[in-house]
């Protein structure tokens, strides 16, 4: 008797198809944290600690999971998160990214480590683009990237703060080199960046010069005024840089931790999230990533304050797996599940979505 296919039906499943066709070295690369990797699986730990209040009975019509999100109309609150090298999950890369964002109307956050042009990536994508940005110290070289960013049409800068220097164990023992063919196109010819990648083989000490010429708070106050675009500061844990990145005239904050890829033991997003969301206290849009697997997750994070999620190695899973009608199923997934989690929790809008969708109801029984 035949074996019936295996149809995947939640993202776990397409990480299992992904690891199956992954190389070791570029498993270490995409599924890896840092060091011990307690933040990486705290990320995930966090979200299946959190409870949700059920509601029975719902009154479900006109529900929908629509918002609009600096200027954009979106059909739902799920964001590509910017990862690197997408090449190295399929061949097509980024473009069979865009065609799976496309197809779901998510906006897609390309990394400034892309594997294919952004001119390219936006000639394909039917859904909006945004750019993730690493400045360099050098201000031509970040002037460079913005003004490549705005001229391919994308609506946002997604300014990446968190990752100057990382060490991954996990890359460092698989020894991990991309391989030939995939590399960050758009740094072609210039000098190297900040980035996780400067450090990730362990070539410590950093304290040796590498790290004096680091971007600081008065680049982002140049780049206000450089672009023209909406900014976003991606990787923001602490209160006090939210309270700042606002005082600065962002347009948004993305709590984030890089997907435990940067400081290990530092907490999960979902549990830095409250603590952004008060010091932001409405100001801008707040945005999370990390270890959002199921659509339960993003519930908890609307829940929390986020406007909307970003999604990383997933929709690499989905790329590896199936290309890009597999980053599509991914999107859908999470959409289906988000849908599924509303229904029962009771809620027709996002708008509707606050803390009481949370477990235990108020007030505490005495
Ligand atoms: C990343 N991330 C990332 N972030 C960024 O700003 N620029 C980048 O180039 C990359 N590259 C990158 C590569 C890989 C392989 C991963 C896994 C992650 C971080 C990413 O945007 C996001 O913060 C996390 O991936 C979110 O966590 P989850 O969804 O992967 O759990
Ligand atoms: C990473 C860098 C590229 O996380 O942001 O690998």
């Amino acid at each position: 008797m035949a074996t019936a296919p295996f149809i995947p039906v939640c993202l776990a499943d397409y990480e299992r198809l992904a690891l199956e066709r992954l190389s070791e070295q570029t498993k270490a690369y995409l599924e890896g944290g840092a060091a011990d990797e307690i933040t990486l699986r705290e990320n995930r730990a966090a979200f299946d600690r959190i409870r949700l209040s059920p509601r029975i009975l719902p009154d479900l019509k006109g529900a929908n999971t629509r918002l609009s999100l600096l200027g954009l109309d979106l059909p739902h609150p799920i964001l590509v998160a910017p990862t690197a090298y997408h090449r190295l999950a399929h061949p097509e890369g980024e473009r069979a990214t865009a065609q799976g964002a496309g197809a779901m109307g998510a906006v897609m956050v390309v990394s400034t480590q892309a594997s294919v042009a952004v001119e390219e990536i936006a000639s394909l994508a039917t859904a909006p683009l945004w750019f993730q940005l690493y400045m360099h110290p050098d201000r031509d070289v970040t002037q460079h990237l913005v003004q490549r960013a705005e001229d391919a049409g994308c609506g946002a800068l997604v300014v990446t703060v968190d990752a100057p220097v990382s060490l991954r164990n996990r890359e460092q023992r698989a020894g991990f080199r991309l391989p030939a063919g995939v590399d960050a196109v758009h740094l072609r010819g210039l000098p190297p960046l900040p980035t996780p990648a400067s450090a990730a083989m362990g070539e410590v000490p950093v304290f040796t010069g590498a790290l004096d010429a680091l971007p600081g708070w008065d680049d982002l106050v140049w780049l206000r005024d450089v672009s023209r675009l909406p900014l976003l500061l991606k990787g923001i844990l602490h209160p006090d840089d939210a309270r700042r990145a606002v005082d600065l005239g962002m347009d948004g904050v993305i709590v984030s931790n890089h997907g435990g890829r940067v400081l290990d033991t530092v907490p999960a997003a979902i549990n830095a999230l409250p603590y952004v969301t008060e010091a932001v206290s409405g100001a801008v849009p707040v945005l999370l990533d990390g270890g959002i697997r199921r659509g339960t997750d993003i519930l908890k994070a609307l829940a929390l304050g986020a406007r909307a999620v970003l999604v990383g190695r997933p929709c690499l899973h989905g790329l590896a797996a199936a290309g890009a009608p597999g980053v599509a199923h991914v999107l859908h997934l999470l959409r289906a599940e988000l849908e599924v989690a509303m229904a029962l929790t009771g809620r027709t809008t996002l708008a509707q979505v606050d803390r009481s969708v949370l477990w235990p109801p108020a007030p505490d029984p005495a």
